[in-house]
């Protein structure tokens, strides 16, 4: 018989990624494709939905042409994805009434304001965990069916579905058969109850969203549904896991312990620690979030979402222009000669924790007649571990628990010198993944145990394996020096802003 083998899909903000598996949880064949970034106003990110069920395809697609390998060869399909991104489409048509509004997207500050400004913050933080921001799907849901034609009635008609982008993908996979979303996504949208674990109706009431437009929320692992041939090129598989991207990849690091924190460096950058089976409230910003549902158990988790972490590379490369490809990043760092004297807050839609700065934007501090593009590369890169560090600070002290390890995965991760840097600057050990896919990996797992082509946990921690560990070699003067100008440096943007 011939081989079985899972596919991820890993919807991210800047591209697609199809990932074959095998039973060792090794990478057969990965298909990337990336997907137009809209920009039709300053601050406002948009995608046009439709693209990306295109690069999703096309992926599939190529992962089945290159491998050899066929669809009814897949045993299932996690699915993992960019969250917050909110879509509302015509339950009729299919097609969608407005392109998706980017989680990065500022577009629906005001609304976020407004409700700030009416005193929810505490309410919202009590019921979803979540800080009032333009950043989650609730404000988005809200701003689409106020900018289209008769959306507010359509909505209540039952005309109009609302999406995150796995609800989207299942929905699209699945020919419109299926409307759901799982625990981990549901918790972002900031409409969803995470004691209760239901949409909270008296959210939905503040904002006039009408519940019959949401999906259905389910588990992290179980089969939603089957893709229909046409749509999965002539094969029937169980679409068997779902995972916002953030804890995909903590599932996929294993971090199944509370205490157990990993930081995945994608276009943002996201700090999650397992907390275990209660939700923790943090007094300093951070998210309490679901880790996930697995076995008819919630876990929950602490996240620190910073916005700009791999984009602040990309911006280096397609914007100004410094580097031509983004690994070039590492040598330039090493060959620069500063002594660590330029900082650059990458702030470019606002910042995210610890600070919730909608309005923030980027800036660039300490330079001489004598500063290079090298400098600013390197800069550019120490930015990424300063803010792990102000959230991993915070993390600590809001959870009472000392962090000896943090597990690192995604694109970034792959850069020694960053590495480095980020163990000096936090005097913590960094473990990063043997697989940097660490998310689809993840998926992979979720929808793996949920078809019983891996058994359970046991047997998958023979395959989540550390790859390489960094240790600290700075001096804690030199350490504590260089993060104390990086503080001052965020907070004489945040004057600048306002
Ligand atoms: O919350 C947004 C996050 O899920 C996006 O992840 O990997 O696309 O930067 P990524």
């Amino acid at each position: 018989m011939a081989e079985s083998y899972i596919m991820a899909i890993d919807e991210g903000t800047t591209s697609t990624r199809a990932i074959i598996f095998n039973h060792a949880g090794e990478k057969v064949y990965t298909a990337q494709k990336e997907f137009p970034q809209l920009f039709p106003e300053p601050g406002w990110v948009e995608h046009d939905p439709e693209q990306i069920w295109n690069a999703v395809q096309t992926t599939v697609a190529s992962a089945f042409i290159n491998s050899q390998i066929r669809p009814n060869q897949i045993s299932a399909i996690g699915i993992t994805n960019q969250r917050e991104t909110t879509v509302i489409w015509d339950k009729k048509t299919g097609r969608p009434v407005y392109n998706a509004i980017v989680w990065q997207s500022r577009q629906t500050t005001a609304l976020a304001e407004e409700l700030k400004n009416k005193g929810y913050s505490d309410l919202i933080k009590s019921k979803t965990g979540l800080i009032i921001d333009p950043y989650f799907s609730a404000t988005k849901i809200r701003w689409i069916l106020d900018h289209i034609k008769n959306g507010q009635k359509r909505a209540e008609n039952g005309e109009l579905l609302f999406g995150t982008i796995d609800t989207w993908l299942v929905w699209k996979l699945t020919n419109g058969a299926v409307h759901v979303t799982d625990y981990t996504n549901a918790s972002r949208t900031m409409l969803f109850n995470i004691h209760d674990l239901v949409w909270d109706e008296e959210i939905l009431k503040i904002l006039d969203i009408p519940k019959q437009m949401l999906p259905e929320v389910k588990s992290n692992s179980e089969i939603y549904g089957q893709t229909t041939p046409f749509e999965f090129f002539g094969g029937k598989v169980p679409i068997a896991g779902m995972a916002g991207d953030q804890q995909a990849a903590l599932f996929g690091q294993l971090a199944l312990s509370p205490g157990m924190v990993k930081n995945t460096y994608g276009t943002g950058s996201f700090i999650v620690m397992n907390t275990g089976t209660k939700p923790t409230s943090s007094n300093n910003n951070l998210l309490t979030t679901i880790a996930y549902k697995v076995n008819g158990k919630v876990v929950y988790a602490l996240e620190g979402s910073v916005f700009v972490a791999g984009s602040a590379i990309q911006w280096l490369r397609d914007s100004v222009k410094l580097i031509k490809k983004t690994p070039e990043s590492e040598q330039a760092a090493r060959e620069s000669t500063s002594e660590n004297e330029v900082y650059v807050v990458p702030a470019f839609t606002g910042l995210g924790a610890p600070y919730w700065d909608a309005e923030a934007r980027g800036a660039i501090f300490g330079i001489t007649r004598g500063t290079t593009d090298k400098d600013l590369i390197k800069a550019t890169l120490q930015s990424l571990a300063y803010q792990t560090r102000d959230v991993v600070d915070t993390m600590q002290h809001d959870s009472g628990i000392e962090i000896p390890a943090l597990r690192v995965d995604g694109g970034a991760s792959n850069n020694d010198y960053l590495m480095q840097f980020q163990a000096d600057i936090l005097g913590t050990k960094i473990e990063r993944a043997a697989t940097l896919e660490t998310t689809g990996l993840g998926a992979a797992f979720l929808a793996g145990l949920s078809v019983g082509y891996w058994q359970d946990i046991n047997e998958l921690k023979q395959i989540a394996k550390i790859g390489q560990t960094f240790n600290s070699e700075m001096t804690n003067i030199e350490r504590e020096k260089l993060y104390a100008g990086w503080q001052k440096a965020v907070k004489a943007t945040q004057f600048f802003a306002h």
